[in-house]
């Protein structure tokens, strides 16, 4: 899929960006890869690993519609992964976080416009299922934009895709190096928010994996919701630190109980494959495609009416014992 093309991943240097370029790399023959983000130590950094000759590093702000537009001349593939994904910093600072997840996106979508790319799968988080925190806001006017742009090719090839999946296992500022931290400085207890929250729980190569394989999947304006286990909070302090307590702190602002992937809402055009979900736009296009049979194959039907995803409601949940060993993977 990848052999001969230039493929371009904004936000390249973060913890998508260097894992999905691993396999880019370990998988296939690329012509070329930019690197497309702001922060030249992160890049320096980057580069003493990722140093093949097909590699490009772009210093460069997705705000920047122009240098967005330079970075992606000659471009096949484009992921989007750049993103402020914090949620209390996008609430103390929207309109920050408005123009790197909203404007930024639009600046994606005009450049593989104007350049004639292939394919772009963008990368979305539950947070943008119904959302109630600024970040998620953002994130759900991206996922928008990305589906909204299949619309406007005008007779073109490019084609717009999203993924939408949950926590990734050990992430910077999630919960799992959060707890381990504690643990490691001595803490007598485990601050936990409300004993009943839920969360879906994926590992970074499976986020990879699921994004190269969308890419094969898509026709353009599906949004690509891969089927993860849930986890409860309180079973991954148990998992980490069995011997400590539990100290109950409430839920913070912006968050939610449970998390959700596909709303209710979403169920009138929502199909389910063997391991994956795909939301297909509401909008029609003028290009109608069967989003119930994929690009490799697979056939997929209906769900329900009355059908969501949700972290609480969801049939496979991680048992102490698997946190345990995602726990020592992330120790
Ligand atoms: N991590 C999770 O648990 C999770 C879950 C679901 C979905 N997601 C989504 O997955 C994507 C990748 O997340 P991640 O965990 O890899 O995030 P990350 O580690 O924080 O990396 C973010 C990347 O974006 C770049 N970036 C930020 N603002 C930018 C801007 N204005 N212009 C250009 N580059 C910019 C950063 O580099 P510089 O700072 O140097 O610019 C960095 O390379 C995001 O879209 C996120 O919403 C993440």
């Amino acid at each position: 899929m990848f052999d001969g093309k230039s493929v371009f991943i904004s936000g390249g240097t973060g913890s998508f960006g260097r894992a999905f370029i691993r396999t880019l790399l370990n998988r296939y023959q690329p012509k070329r890869v930019v690197v497309f983000s702001r922060d030249e130590l992160k890049q320096y950094e980057m580069q003493q690993e990722f140093n093949a000759p097909c590699m490009r590093y772009f210093l460069g702000d997705v705000r920047d519609a122009e240098r967005v537009q330079q970075a992606m001349r000659g471009i096949d593939f484009v992921v989007h992964a750049a993103a402020l994904k914090q949620v209390p910093a996008a609430e103390y600072n929207p309109s920050e976080c408005i123009r790197t997840n909203v404007n930024g996106a639009e600046n994606i979508i005009n450049a593989a416009l104007a350049n004639g790319v292939e394919k772009v799968v963008a990368l979305s988080t539950d947070k943008a299922s119904s959302p109630i925190n600024l970040y998620g806001a953002t994130k759900l006017l991206s996922d928008k934009l990305f589906i909204a742009a299949n619309n406007i090719t005008g007779g073109q090839q490019t084609r717009f895709a999203v993924v939408r999946y949950g926590n990734v296992v050990g992430s910077r500022g999630s919960v799992l190096p959060f707890f381990r931290k504690l643990i490691n400085d001595g803490a007598v207890d485990l601050p936990i928010t409300d004993e009943r929250m839920t969360r879906f729980w994926i590992t970074l190569d499976e986020g990879v994996e699921f994004v190269m394989k969308s890419f094969q999947r898509m026709h353009g304006g599906e949004l690509f919701v891969p089927k993860i286990p849930s986890a409860r909070i309180v079973d991954l302090a148990s998992a980490l630190a069995p011997e400590l307590p539990h100290r109950l702190v409430g839920i913070r602002p912006g968050e939610k109980l449970h998390e959700m992937m596909i709303s209710r809402d979403d169920s009138n055009h929502t199909f389910e494959f063997a391991r994956h979900f795909v939301i297909a736009p509401s909008i029609v296009f003028t290009e109608q495609s069967d989003y119930a049979l994929d690009g490799l194959g697979e056939r997929g039907v209906p769900v329900s009416e009355s059908f969501e995803y949700v972290s609480d409601t969801n049939t496979h949940y991680l048992s102490i014992d698997e946190l345990r060993q995602l726990g020592q993977v992330w120790s």
